[in-house]
């Protein structure tokens, strides 16, 4: 079964007309740049070099430049000016850095640079950052090889948002209206007939983005009815809901969490759940400062402490019971 069939027969796939209709155009005037599709590919194989991630990097100069100018921010605290793409992946670490890369073409795909009223958009980036690091953390706890696919879908997870927030604003701002109202995320969506999942797995069909991705877009609030992916699906729902927890969750979204479902899921005891979210507690505070870096290219607002040396302290870390 194609994750297209399993849409039509698991959820409630009829949109606001006027959405399906403009989401048509749209994905003929939008398109994600080859830069961010390359790196897509690149950081979802666990056999990528260095050098192939060096070398898409490089052909795009404004996002050398922005690169260069991050790895030399204080957070980094280099002692000698970084001057190309390859010491900047050594500084940054190469995953972290596509992922950095993916998330500008995203953000200037869609170029959001107003905020509807009572949104902040830059909390869509951080939640999306948020959710790409806990999957990859999650993938890691769980012993997964491949960390690179649950990290580009976590970033991916929210594509429907995106597009809403960038592209449909007044239904948008309709939706946010009724939540701040005092609906749920869920409530006011079917009021406006308006669903993010379906939204964002539309335009990923017709871009053709590989099908992980497609299930994670549209799965990612009943990942017990993902047809393929379910782990993936799984650890991306997760880390949406820790992301809550943590404080980087999105005011649209409620989520029910199915523990016991998640648990067998990704094998997981209680025990090991719970130290997995005390541990990620901990880290969160000194990596979070960043994200927002990533975002602005400024300087760092807290901890000078570096994002890889963090990664690798996580993955390297033992993770006993709380
Ligand atoms: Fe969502
Ligand atoms: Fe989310």
């Amino acid at each position: 079964m194609t994750v297209a069939q399993s849409a039509t027969l698991t959820m409630d796939g009829r949109l606001d007309p006027q959405v399906t209709h403009r989401l048509r155009d749209l994905s003929v005037l939008v398109s994600l740049p080859q830069v961010t599709l390359r790196l897509m590919s690149l950081i979802s194989n666990p056999n990528t070099s260095v050098k192939e991630v060096q070398e898409v990097l490089e052909r795009d100069p404004a996002l050398t430049a922005k690169i260069i100018s991050l790895a030399n921010s204080t957070y980094y605290s280099v002692r000698t000016p970084v001057k190309t793409v390859e010491r900047a992946i050594t500084i940054i670490g190469y995953q972290e850095l596509g992922l950095l890369a993916m998330g500008l073409g995203l953000s200037e795909t869609f170029n959001i640079t107003t905020s509807p009223k009572g949104f902040d958009w830059e909390s869509l980036w951080i939640h999306s950052l948020a959710v790409s690091w806990l999957s990859q953390r999650l993938a890691q706890r769980v012993g997964l090889a491949e960390i690179g696919e649950p990290m580009v879908a976590g970033l991916l997870h929210e594509l429907g948002i995106i597009i809403l927030v960038s592209k449909f604003p007044s239904q948008f701002q309709n939706l946010l209206d009724l939540i701040l109202a005092g609906q749920s995320g869920l409530e006011a969506e079917k009021a406006l007939r308006i669903r993010h999942e379906l939204i964002g797995y539309e335009l990923a069909r017709q871009w053709k983005l590989p099908e992980v991705y497609q299930e994670v877009i549209l799965y990612h609030h009943c990942p017990d009815k993902a047809p393929r992916y379910k782990q993936v699906v799984a650890m991306t729902a997760l880390a949406d809901a820790l992301s809550h927890k943590l404080g980087f969750g999105l005011m649209t979204e409620v989520l029910e969490v199915d523990l016991a479902y998640y648990l067998e899921a990704l094998g997981l005891s209680v025990l090991e759940l719970q130290g997995f979210i005390k541990d990620t507690l901990l880290v969160a505070n000194e990596v979070s400062p960043l994200w927002r870096q990533l975002l602005r290219f400024g300087e760092p607002s807290a901890s000078k402490s570096r994002f890889s040396s963090l990664m690798k302290e996580s993955e390297a870390r033992k993770l006993g019971p709380a």
